[in-house]
């Protein structure tokens, strides 16, 4: 039997137990897709964070990285299209008020078809349809909540969060939280133009909060109503690049960084293409590179080919100059983009459910995480706490080890309940200061996916450490 994901649920009582993410605000019940990361879960995300940064901007001489505001100028969200047309199809159950997505709705009903031996809608892309289809869909098919209750004609919902400056009393207050990170690059376009030594083509990156009024409730981390993205903007002008090559590599760059730096399964993704109608209209082409979450194949990371469409906009609704001069022909245009764009907790989510595994022989769950994003790289334990010179001598361990690396100390119970401990939190490496220790510099390394044990010399340990994490 092929191995299944393990279901959500394992995923997020492993994640509460051992202190990834926590359920927000949990001492007043909790807010709807909404969490927080817990100690293990910030070391995490800022692992996968900076493993993003440095691929795709510190070592590459096309990119700069940027760090913009969450509240932008009103009128970016105006010129962007999202004031307008930000929406998801939403319906309310007429009965108990709560509320869904029209499209959701349709899905699962098509599922449940299919499931029963359908094959009415095998190839039906729910995605294809615009709100008044699926108002006729939802009609046609008497589609209920799945309460079994009637539920209204589904209407747009602007997922954008408004909110108000304090010092403005009129409507001028009106502020959005930012949607997309995105739009603080096209904003800065100039500037990081007259600033910085950049030519085209060229990349800006950015990772930071975003804000939706997300209908959708229990998808846990996949779907929030603040997220955290990593965009990124790539520049070029269209008649010297070949926007299809360009886009090929941007795919190839995005899968190489999950599969080879994230080391996620390569059976686990997969591509799709956006069809005419679900793409955005101002996209010429639009990809999501997919993984197979316990609950389906959902989009972790999207690629589009935004053209011209944002500078344009920015520039007729601003008034100013969003062209770019090439130094060599003296020609003015503006600027077309390719758009990698990934969702930070969705990438956190998609690492936890990949590495976790259950070791039936060992009687152990593991997180296989790739060295480089465990939350610690190593653990260090005195063999026992209360001799107080192995404590020391452990105390000297974790000292120059933690000087380079994130290290966790346990001194608590016995050492296999320690190893089961590390196990689960993905350390890749337990290290037992015992008393052979004392008597010749040596401890005992513990492998977490063998369970093997070394004996190895102290003077060896930074190496050893070194080249786990290559
Ligand atoms: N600038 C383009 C853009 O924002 P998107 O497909 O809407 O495109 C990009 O979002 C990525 O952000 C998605 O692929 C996903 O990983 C992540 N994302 C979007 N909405 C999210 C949400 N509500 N919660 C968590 N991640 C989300």
């Amino acid at each position: 039997m092929p191995k299944t994901q393990p279901s959500l649920e394992t995923i997020v009582a492993l994640a509460k137990r051992r202190g990834f993410v926590f359920p927000t605000s949990n001492l007043y019940g909790g807010l709807a897709n909404s969490y927080d990361y817990g100690p293990l879960g910030a070391e995490l995300l800022r692992n996968i964070r900076n493993e993003w940064w440095t691929t795709f901007i510190s070592t590459r001489p096309d990119m700069v990285g940027i760090d913009s505001q969450i509240l932008l100028h009103p009128k970016t969200w105006i010129a962007s299209g999202h004031v307008g047309s930000f929406s998801d199809p939403l319906v309310d159950d007429l009965v108990t008020k709560k509320r869904y997505r029209a499209d959701h709705l349709i899905e699962e009903w098509i599922e449940r078809k299919i499931k029963k031996g359908s094959t009415e809608f095998s190839s039906f892309v729910v995605e294809d349809l615009s709100v008044k289809e699926m108002a006729t869909f939802i009609t046609e098919n008497k589609i209920l909540s799945p309460d079994g209750n009637p539920i209204s004609e589904p209407k747009a919902f602007n997922l954008l969060f408004e909110t108000a400056i304090g010092t403005v009393a009129d409507d001028k207050a009106r502020i959005y939280m930012r949607g997309e990170t995105a739009q603080g690059i096209f904003t800065n376009f100039r500037n990081i133009l007259d600033s910085t030594r950049v030519q085209l083509p060229f990349g800006v990156g950015q990772i930071g909060k975003s804000f939706r009024n997300e209908i959708t409730t229990g998808q846990f981390v996949f779907r929030t109503l603040e997220f955290e993205q990593a965009e990124i903007e790539y520049f070029f002008n269209p008649k010297e690049a070949d926007w299809q090559k360009l886009f090929e590599n941007w795919k190839e760059s995005m899968h190489s960084f999950v599969t080879n730096t994230l080391g996620i399964k390569e059976k686990n993704l997969r591509w799709r293409q956006h069809s005419d109608a679900e793409r955005s209209f101002y996209s010429k082409d639009t990809y999501d590179l997919d993984y197979n979450f316990s609950f389906g194949w959902k989009e972790l990371w999207g690629v589009a080919y935004r053209t011209d469409y944002d500078l344009k906009q920015h520039m007729e609704h601003s008034g100013q100059s969003l062209e770019y001069r090439d130094p060599h022909s003296g020609e003015t245009f503006i600027p077309h983009v390719i758009e990698p764009a990934l969702g930070i907790g969705r990438a956190f989510l998609m690492v936890l459910t990949d590495a976790y595994t259950e070791d039936a022989e060992k009687k152990r769950t593991v997180l296989k995480l790739k060295p480089s994003l465990a939350p610690y790289k190593a653990a260090v334990f005195p063999l026992l706490k209360n001799k107080p010179e192995l404590v020391e001598k452990a105390q000297a361990v974790y000292d120059s080890l933690a000087k380079k690396y994130s290290i966790t100390w346990d001194a608590r119970g016995n050492i296999g309940k320690r190893y089961l401990y590390q196990d689960e939190i993905g350390t890749p490496v337990c290290i037992t200061i015992d008393f052979d220790t004392l008597e010749d510099d040596t401890v005992t390394v513990r492998d977490r996916d063998t369970t093997e044990q070394e004996r190895i010399k102290l003077s060896n340990l930074e190496e050893y450490l070194a080249s786990m994490l290559q």
